[in-house]
Protein backbone atom coordinates (compact mmCIF):
# COMPACT_ATOMS: atom_id res chain seq x y z
CA UNK A 1 0.00 0.00 0.00
CA UNK A 2 2.62 2.12 0.27
CA UNK A 3 5.11 1.07 -2.55
CA UNK A 4 7.48 3.69 -3.26
CA UNK A 5 6.44 6.04 -0.89
CA UNK A 6 9.27 8.34 0.66
CA UNK A 7 8.34 8.97 4.25
CA UNK A 8 10.98 11.21 6.24
CA UNK A 9 9.43 9.77 10.48
CA UNK A 10 10.66 12.41 12.80
CA UNK A 11 11.03 11.97 16.03
CA UNK A 12 11.18 14.10 19.00
CA UNK A 13 11.92 13.72 22.81
CA UNK A 14 8.51 12.32 24.71
CA UNK A 15 8.06 9.12 26.28
CA UNK A 16 6.30 7.99 22.77
CA UNK A 17 9.82 8.14 21.40
CA UNK A 18 9.41 4.25 21.49
CA UNK A 19 6.24 3.88 19.48
CA UNK A 20 7.91 5.33 16.37
CA UNK A 21 9.95 2.20 16.18
CA UNK A 22 6.73 0.39 15.70
CA UNK A 23 5.69 3.14 13.31
CA UNK A 24 8.66 2.52 11.16
CA UNK A 25 8.12 -1.30 11.40
CA UNK A 26 4.49 -0.81 10.01
CA UNK A 27 5.78 1.90 7.26
CA UNK A 28 8.57 -0.67 5.95
CA UNK A 29 6.42 -3.62 5.88
CA UNK A 30 3.55 -1.68 3.67
CA UNK A 31 6.60 -1.14 1.52
CA UNK A 32 7.43 2.42 2.12
CA UNK A 33 11.26 3.59 2.01
CA UNK A 34 11.56 5.00 5.30
CA UNK A 35 14.29 7.79 6.53
CA UNK A 36 14.23 8.83 10.05
CA UNK A 37 15.33 12.54 11.98
CA UNK A 38 16.00 11.93 15.68
CA UNK A 39 15.70 15.20 17.95
CA UNK A 40 18.34 15.15 20.97
CA UNK A 41 15.20 15.08 23.19
CA UNK A 42 14.50 12.03 21.35
CA UNK A 43 18.08 10.33 21.87
CA UNK A 44 17.46 10.10 25.67
CA UNK A 45 14.32 7.31 25.06
CA UNK A 46 15.65 5.48 21.86
CA UNK A 47 18.70 4.77 19.99
CA UNK A 48 19.41 5.68 16.51
CA UNK A 49 20.16 2.00 16.18
CA UNK A 50 16.67 0.92 16.49
CA UNK A 51 15.45 3.05 13.51
CA UNK A 52 18.32 2.56 11.49
CA UNK A 53 17.77 -1.66 12.10
CA UNK A 54 14.31 -1.30 11.54
CA UNK A 55 14.39 1.36 8.37
CA UNK A 56 17.47 -0.10 6.75
CA UNK A 57 18.39 3.40 6.20
CA UNK A 58 21.46 5.84 8.01
CA UNK A 59 19.25 7.81 11.30
CA UNK A 60 19.95 11.36 11.18
CA UNK A 61 20.38 13.65 14.41
CA UNK A 62 22.81 16.45 13.55
CA UNK A 63 24.47 18.22 10.81
CA UNK A 64 27.74 16.72 11.02
CA UNK A 65 28.36 13.61 12.73
CA UNK A 66 32.37 14.69 12.64
CA UNK A 67 32.37 18.12 13.19
CA UNK A 68 36.74 18.07 12.03
CA UNK A 69 35.72 16.46 9.12
CA UNK A 70 33.63 19.34 7.90
CA UNK A 71 31.49 16.56 6.49
CA UNK A 72 27.53 17.44 7.23
CA UNK A 73 24.21 16.00 6.25
CA UNK A 74 22.49 18.20 3.75
CA UNK A 75 18.82 18.60 5.33
CA UNK A 76 17.84 20.39 2.24
CA UNK A 77 18.15 17.47 0.11
CA UNK A 78 16.28 15.16 2.70
CA UNK A 79 13.34 17.15 3.43
CA UNK A 80 13.26 17.46 -0.84
CA UNK A 81 13.50 13.46 -0.91
CA UNK A 82 10.29 12.49 0.99
CA UNK A 83 6.98 12.63 -0.05
CA UNK A 84 5.34 12.59 3.46
CA UNK A 85 6.54 14.31 6.68
CA UNK A 86 5.49 12.84 9.55
CA UNK A 87 6.56 14.67 13.34
CA UNK A 88 5.47 11.28 15.88
CA UNK A 89 5.56 12.04 18.17
CA UNK A 90 5.93 15.56 18.61
CA UNK A 91 7.00 17.26 21.82
CA UNK A 92 5.45 20.43 23.33
CA UNK A 93 9.17 22.01 22.50
CA UNK A 94 9.15 21.30 18.72
CA UNK A 95 5.67 22.21 18.26
CA UNK A 96 6.27 25.61 19.50
CA UNK A 97 9.21 25.90 17.79
CA UNK A 98 7.47 24.92 14.57
CA UNK A 99 4.94 27.57 15.05
CA UNK A 100 7.57 30.30 15.76
CA UNK A 101 10.02 28.77 12.51
CA UNK A 102 12.70 28.17 14.57
CA UNK A 103 15.74 25.65 13.14
CA UNK A 104 18.06 25.99 15.66
CA UNK A 105 18.74 21.88 15.57
CA UNK A 106 18.73 19.30 12.43
CA UNK A 107 15.34 18.19 13.00
CA UNK A 108 13.75 21.42 12.31
CA UNK A 109 15.74 22.71 9.73
CA UNK A 110 14.64 19.84 7.85
CA UNK A 111 11.03 20.84 8.40
CA UNK A 112 11.15 24.21 7.32
CA UNK A 113 13.20 22.70 3.54
CA UNK A 114 10.57 19.92 3.00
CA UNK A 115 7.79 20.65 0.61
CA UNK A 116 5.54 18.00 1.11
CA UNK A 117 2.51 17.39 3.31
CA UNK A 118 3.68 17.36 6.77
CA UNK A 119 1.80 15.28 9.74
CA UNK A 120 1.90 15.90 13.33
CA UNK A 121 1.13 13.34 16.32
CA UNK A 122 1.50 15.66 19.34
CA UNK A 123 2.63 13.70 22.51
CA UNK A 124 2.87 15.09 25.93
CA UNK A 125 0.91 15.53 29.23
CA UNK A 126 -2.24 16.88 29.46
CA UNK A 127 -2.03 20.24 31.19
CA UNK A 128 0.80 20.47 28.59
CA UNK A 129 -1.48 19.77 26.11
CA UNK A 130 -4.55 22.13 26.83
CA UNK A 131 -2.46 25.16 27.56
CA UNK A 132 -3.63 27.74 25.16
CA UNK A 133 0.29 28.01 24.12
CA UNK A 134 0.07 24.73 22.91
CA UNK A 135 -3.35 25.10 21.26
CA UNK A 136 -2.58 28.22 19.79
CA UNK A 137 0.37 26.50 18.14
CA UNK A 138 -1.52 23.86 16.85
CA UNK A 139 -4.17 26.55 15.40
CA UNK A 140 -0.82 27.83 13.76
CA UNK A 141 0.17 24.41 11.96
CA UNK A 142 -3.30 23.65 11.21
CA UNK A 143 -2.85 27.21 9.21
CA UNK A 144 -0.57 25.49 7.64
CA UNK A 145 -2.32 22.86 5.80
CA UNK A 146 -0.47 20.39 8.41
CA UNK A 147 -2.53 17.34 9.25
CA UNK A 148 -2.44 16.85 12.68
CA UNK A 149 -3.62 13.80 14.32
CA UNK A 150 -5.36 14.23 17.64
CA UNK A 151 -4.12 12.85 20.45
CA UNK A 152 -6.20 10.38 22.57
CA UNK A 153 -7.23 10.18 26.38
CA UNK A 154 -5.88 8.18 28.83
CA UNK A 155 -3.21 6.95 31.55
CA UNK A 156 0.09 9.46 30.75
CA UNK A 157 3.30 8.79 31.49
CA UNK A 158 3.22 11.13 34.62
CA UNK A 159 0.31 9.16 36.14
CA UNK A 160 -2.20 11.56 35.24
CA UNK A 161 -5.42 10.41 33.20
CA UNK A 162 -6.42 13.01 30.39
CA UNK A 163 -5.67 14.08 26.12
CA UNK A 164 -1.93 13.89 25.73
CA UNK A 165 -1.29 10.43 24.81
CA UNK A 166 0.16 9.82 21.31
CA UNK A 167 -2.45 8.32 19.06
CA UNK A 168 -1.77 4.64 18.47
CA UNK A 169 0.97 3.46 15.65
CA UNK A 170 -1.76 1.62 13.94
CA UNK A 171 -3.95 5.12 13.63
CA UNK A 172 -0.82 7.02 12.48
CA UNK A 173 -0.12 3.90 10.25
CA UNK A 174 -3.90 4.35 8.82
CA UNK A 175 -3.60 8.14 8.60
CA UNK A 176 -1.19 7.52 6.64
CA UNK A 177 -2.47 5.29 4.22
CA UNK A 178 -5.47 7.24 4.12
CA UNK A 179 -3.46 10.17 2.85
CA UNK A 180 -1.74 8.49 0.08
CA UNK A 181 -5.02 6.91 -0.80
CA UNK A 182 -8.09 8.90 -0.16
CA UNK A 183 -10.02 6.70 -2.03
CA UNK A 184 -10.06 3.08 -0.49
CA UNK A 185 -13.80 2.39 -0.13
CA UNK A 186 -13.52 0.35 3.58
CA UNK A 187 -11.60 3.24 5.31
CA UNK A 188 -11.72 3.29 8.92
CA UNK A 189 -14.50 0.92 8.68
CA UNK A 190 -14.36 -1.78 11.52
CA UNK A 191 -14.76 -5.47 10.34
CA UNK A 192 -15.16 -8.35 12.07
CA UNK A 193 -13.75 -11.77 10.22
CA UNK A 194 -14.38 -14.93 11.30
CA UNK A 195 -11.81 -18.21 9.70
CA UNK A 196 -10.95 -21.54 10.44
CA UNK A 197 -12.25 -24.48 12.17
CA UNK A 198 -13.15 -24.92 15.95
CA UNK A 199 -11.92 -27.16 18.53
CA UNK A 200 -14.45 -28.82 20.76
CA UNK A 201 -12.71 -30.85 23.17
CA UNK A 202 -13.44 -34.43 24.36
CA UNK A 203 -11.09 -35.22 26.86
CA UNK A 204 -7.17 -33.43 27.37
CA UNK A 205 -6.34 -35.16 24.12
CA UNK A 206 -8.70 -35.39 22.04
CA UNK A 207 -11.39 -33.24 20.31
CA UNK A 208 -14.52 -33.00 17.86
CA UNK A 209 -13.42 -30.65 14.57
CA UNK A 210 -14.30 -30.39 11.03
CA UNK A 211 -11.79 -30.10 7.74
CA UNK A 212 -12.00 -26.21 7.87
CA UNK A 213 -8.13 -24.92 7.04
CA UNK A 214 -8.98 -21.34 7.16
CA UNK A 215 -7.87 -20.50 3.61
CA UNK A 216 -10.88 -18.73 2.70
CA UNK A 217 -11.71 -16.48 6.03
CA UNK A 218 -7.84 -15.13 6.05
CA UNK A 219 -7.93 -14.55 2.28
CA UNK A 220 -11.10 -12.47 3.16
CA UNK A 221 -9.31 -10.16 6.08
CA UNK A 222 -6.15 -10.02 3.17
CA UNK A 223 -8.61 -8.70 0.88
CA UNK A 224 -10.80 -5.99 3.38
CA UNK A 225 -7.74 -4.84 4.83
CA UNK A 226 -6.35 -4.02 1.48
CA UNK A 227 -9.23 -1.74 0.67
CA UNK A 228 -8.47 -0.22 3.83
CA UNK A 229 -11.03 -1.99 6.51
CA UNK A 230 -9.50 -2.56 10.12
CA UNK A 231 -10.16 -6.39 10.39
CA UNK A 232 -10.60 -8.17 13.49
CA UNK A 233 -10.08 -11.79 12.13
CA UNK A 234 -11.20 -14.20 15.18
CA UNK A 235 -9.57 -17.18 13.83
CA UNK A 236 -9.98 -21.49 15.43
CA UNK A 237 -6.86 -23.15 14.98
CA UNK A 238 -5.54 -22.95 11.41
CA UNK A 239 -2.08 -23.32 9.92
CA UNK A 240 -2.48 -19.88 7.97
CA UNK A 241 -0.49 -17.05 8.60
CA UNK A 242 -1.34 -13.03 7.86
CA UNK A 243 0.56 -10.13 8.46
CA UNK A 244 -1.28 -6.96 7.73
CA UNK A 245 -0.74 -4.11 9.79
CA UNK A 246 -4.72 -3.26 9.64
CA UNK A 247 -5.44 -6.80 10.37
CA UNK A 248 -5.79 -8.04 14.53
CA UNK A 249 -5.89 -11.54 14.93
CA UNK A 250 -7.89 -13.03 18.26
CA UNK A 251 -7.06 -16.92 18.38
CA UNK A 252 -9.52 -18.87 19.95
CA UNK A 253 -9.95 -22.54 20.04
CA UNK A 254 -13.70 -23.66 20.96
CA UNK A 255 -16.94 -22.47 19.48
CA UNK A 256 -17.77 -21.02 22.49
CA UNK A 257 -14.35 -18.92 22.50
CA UNK A 258 -15.19 -17.56 19.43
CA UNK A 259 -18.68 -16.60 20.28
CA UNK A 260 -17.24 -14.74 23.40
CA UNK A 261 -14.76 -12.66 21.11
CA UNK A 262 -16.97 -11.98 18.34
CA UNK A 263 -19.85 -10.87 20.99
CA UNK A 264 -17.35 -8.71 22.49
CA UNK A 265 -16.34 -6.91 18.96
CA UNK A 266 -19.96 -7.29 17.65
CA UNK A 267 -21.21 -3.86 18.57
CA UNK A 268 -18.13 -2.35 17.35
CA UNK A 269 -18.47 -3.68 13.67
CA UNK A 270 -19.77 -1.89 10.73
CA UNK A 271 -19.03 -4.97 8.89
CA UNK A 272 -19.01 -9.21 9.73
CA UNK A 273 -18.11 -11.68 7.84
CA UNK A 274 -19.06 -15.08 9.08
CA UNK A 275 -16.72 -17.58 7.91
CA UNK A 276 -15.38 -20.18 10.20
CA UNK A 277 -16.41 -23.69 10.04
CA UNK A 278 -18.06 -23.18 13.35
CA UNK A 279 -18.58 -26.63 15.10
CA UNK A 280 -22.44 -27.67 15.54
CA UNK A 281 -22.02 -30.14 18.53
CA UNK A 282 -19.40 -30.43 21.18
CA UNK A 283 -19.54 -33.01 23.90
CA UNK A 284 -21.50 -32.39 26.45
CA UNK A 285 -19.35 -33.22 29.19
CA UNK A 286 -15.89 -32.06 29.12
CA UNK A 287 -13.67 -34.83 31.21
CA UNK A 288 -10.29 -34.09 32.62
CA UNK A 289 -8.42 -37.36 32.33
CA UNK A 290 -7.81 -39.20 28.82
CA UNK A 291 -10.43 -41.65 28.30
CA UNK A 292 -9.25 -44.96 28.48
CA UNK A 293 -9.50 -47.99 25.84
CA UNK A 294 -12.05 -50.48 28.01
CA UNK A 295 -14.83 -51.06 25.86
CA UNK A 296 -15.57 -52.27 22.71
CA UNK A 297 -17.29 -48.61 22.03
CA UNK A 298 -17.61 -45.41 23.61
CA UNK A 299 -20.83 -43.29 23.65
CA UNK A 300 -19.82 -39.37 23.48
CA UNK A 301 -23.16 -37.40 24.35
CA UNK A 302 -23.22 -34.09 22.33
CA UNK A 303 -25.13 -30.67 22.85
CA UNK A 304 -25.30 -27.76 20.44
CA UNK A 305 -23.07 -24.78 20.38
CA UNK A 306 -24.46 -21.44 20.24
CA UNK A 307 -24.79 -20.00 16.41
CA UNK A 308 -23.11 -16.98 16.28
CA UNK A 309 -24.43 -15.76 13.21
CA UNK A 310 -27.83 -15.93 14.72
CA UNK A 311 -26.99 -14.18 17.81
CA UNK A 312 -25.31 -11.71 15.84
CA UNK A 313 -28.02 -11.39 12.98
CA UNK A 314 -30.47 -10.77 16.24
CA UNK A 315 -27.72 -7.88 17.76
CA UNK A 316 -27.36 -6.10 14.71
CA UNK A 317 -28.75 -2.59 14.13
CA UNK A 318 -29.04 -0.34 11.09
CA UNK A 319 -26.05 0.21 9.55
CA UNK A 320 -24.12 -2.96 10.17
CA UNK A 321 -24.14 -5.54 7.86
CA UNK A 322 -24.00 -9.20 8.41
CA UNK A 323 -22.41 -11.64 5.51
CA UNK A 324 -22.86 -15.81 6.05
CA UNK A 325 -21.22 -18.94 4.55
CA UNK A 326 -23.09 -21.71 3.70
CA UNK A 327 -21.41 -25.26 2.98
CA UNK A 328 -24.59 -27.66 1.47
CA UNK A 329 -24.26 -31.16 0.01
CA UNK A 330 -28.40 -31.21 -0.68
CA UNK A 331 -30.65 -28.79 -1.87
CA UNK A 332 -28.24 -26.12 -1.47
CA UNK A 333 -29.83 -23.13 -3.07
CA UNK A 334 -33.23 -23.90 -0.65
CA UNK A 335 -30.99 -24.56 2.29
CA UNK A 336 -28.92 -21.33 1.87
CA UNK A 337 -31.52 -19.12 1.41
CA UNK A 338 -33.18 -20.11 4.82
CA UNK A 339 -30.00 -19.63 6.17
CA UNK A 340 -30.06 -16.11 5.09
CA UNK A 341 -33.57 -15.81 6.57
CA UNK A 342 -33.15 -17.51 9.54
CA UNK A 343 -29.42 -15.88 10.44
CA UNK A 344 -30.73 -12.39 9.77
CA UNK A 345 -28.30 -11.96 7.00
CA UNK A 346 -27.58 -9.64 4.47
CA UNK A 347 -25.80 -11.71 2.28
CA UNK A 348 -24.51 -15.43 1.89
CA UNK A 349 -21.83 -17.23 -0.11
CA UNK A 350 -22.61 -20.69 -0.97
CA UNK A 351 -19.76 -22.48 -1.70
CA UNK A 352 -20.78 -26.17 -2.88
CA UNK A 353 -18.76 -29.35 -2.09
CA UNK A 354 -20.20 -30.90 -5.09
CA UNK A 355 -17.63 -28.75 -7.45
CA UNK A 356 -14.30 -30.41 -7.58
CA UNK A 357 -11.81 -27.75 -6.37
CA UNK A 358 -14.01 -26.12 -4.29
CA UNK A 359 -14.67 -26.41 -0.77
CA UNK A 360 -11.94 -27.46 2.47
CA UNK A 361 -8.02 -26.74 1.99
CA UNK A 362 -8.35 -26.04 -1.73
CA UNK A 363 -6.39 -23.15 -3.38
CA UNK A 364 -9.93 -22.26 -5.27
CA UNK A 365 -12.98 -22.22 -4.79
CA UNK A 366 -16.61 -21.50 -6.34
CA UNK A 367 -19.59 -19.51 -4.93
CA UNK A 368 -22.57 -18.20 -5.63
CA UNK A 369 -23.75 -15.44 -3.56
CA UNK A 370 -27.74 -14.55 -2.10
CA UNK A 371 -29.36 -11.77 -1.03
CA UNK A 372 -33.06 -11.49 1.15
CA UNK A 373 -34.45 -9.83 -1.88
CA UNK A 374 -33.65 -13.07 -3.90
CA UNK A 375 -30.53 -11.70 -6.03
CA UNK A 376 -28.68 -14.36 -6.81
CA UNK A 377 -24.73 -14.14 -8.71
CA UNK A 378 -23.03 -17.39 -9.65
CA UNK A 379 -19.26 -17.24 -10.19
CA UNK A 380 -16.89 -20.00 -11.69
CA UNK A 381 -14.44 -21.25 -10.15
CA UNK A 382 -11.23 -19.70 -8.77
CA UNK A 383 -8.37 -18.69 -6.72
CA UNK A 384 -9.52 -18.18 -2.84
CA UNK A 385 -7.77 -14.74 -3.36
CA UNK A 386 -9.63 -13.73 -6.67
CA UNK A 387 -13.16 -15.33 -4.69
CA UNK A 388 -12.14 -13.46 -1.79
CA UNK A 389 -11.31 -9.98 -3.92
CA UNK A 390 -15.06 -10.84 -5.51
CA UNK A 391 -16.87 -11.03 -2.15
CA UNK A 392 -15.00 -8.08 -1.20
CA UNK A 393 -15.92 -5.86 -4.56
CA UNK A 394 -20.07 -7.28 -3.67
CA UNK A 395 -19.68 -6.02 0.45
CA UNK A 396 -17.97 -2.50 -1.27
CA UNK A 397 -21.39 -2.55 -3.63
CA UNK A 398 -23.73 -3.48 -0.51
CA UNK A 399 -22.75 -0.74 1.72
CA UNK A 400 -22.45 1.77 -0.55
CA UNK A 401 -26.10 1.40 -1.81
O1 LIG B 1 -26.00 -23.20 9.98
P1 LIG B 1 -24.68 -23.23 9.28
O2 LIG B 1 -23.58 -23.74 10.16
O3 LIG B 1 -24.67 -23.92 7.97
O4 LIG B 1 -24.41 -21.68 8.94
C1 LIG B 1 -23.26 -21.27 8.34
C2 LIG B 1 -22.98 -19.83 8.71
O5 LIG B 1 -23.24 -19.59 10.08
C3 LIG B 1 -21.53 -19.50 8.50
O6 LIG B 1 -21.44 -18.11 8.18
C4 LIG B 1 -20.92 -19.80 9.86
O7 LIG B 1 -19.71 -19.08 10.08
C5 LIG B 1 -22.03 -19.35 10.80
N1 LIG B 1 -22.10 -20.13 12.05
C6 LIG B 1 -21.84 -19.47 13.24
N2 LIG B 1 -21.95 -20.15 14.43
C7 LIG B 1 -22.30 -21.44 14.46
C8 LIG B 1 -22.57 -22.12 13.25
C9 LIG B 1 -22.46 -21.43 12.07
O8 LIG B 1 -21.51 -18.29 13.21
N3 LIG B 1 -22.38 -22.07 15.62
Amino acid sequence: MLIRKKILLCVTGSIAAYKAAYITRLLVQAGAEVKVVVSKGALNFITPLTFSTLSKNPVFSDFTEDPDSGKWTNHVELGLWADLMVMAPLSANTLSKMAQGQSDNFLLATYMSVRCPVMVAPAMDHDMYSHPATQENLLKLKSYNHIVLEPASGQLASGLVGKGRMSEPEDIFEAIIAHFHPELPLQGKEVLVTAGPTYERIDPVRFISNFSTGKMGYAIAHALASKGARVHLVSGPTHETLFHPLVKIYNVESAQEMYDSCIALFEAMQISVLCAAVADFRPKKQVTEKIKKKDNSLTIELETTQDIAKELGRRKTSGQYLIGFALETENETEHTQAKLISKNLDMIVLNSLRDSGAGFGSDTNKISVFWPDNKVLHFGLKPKIQVAQDITELIIQMISQ
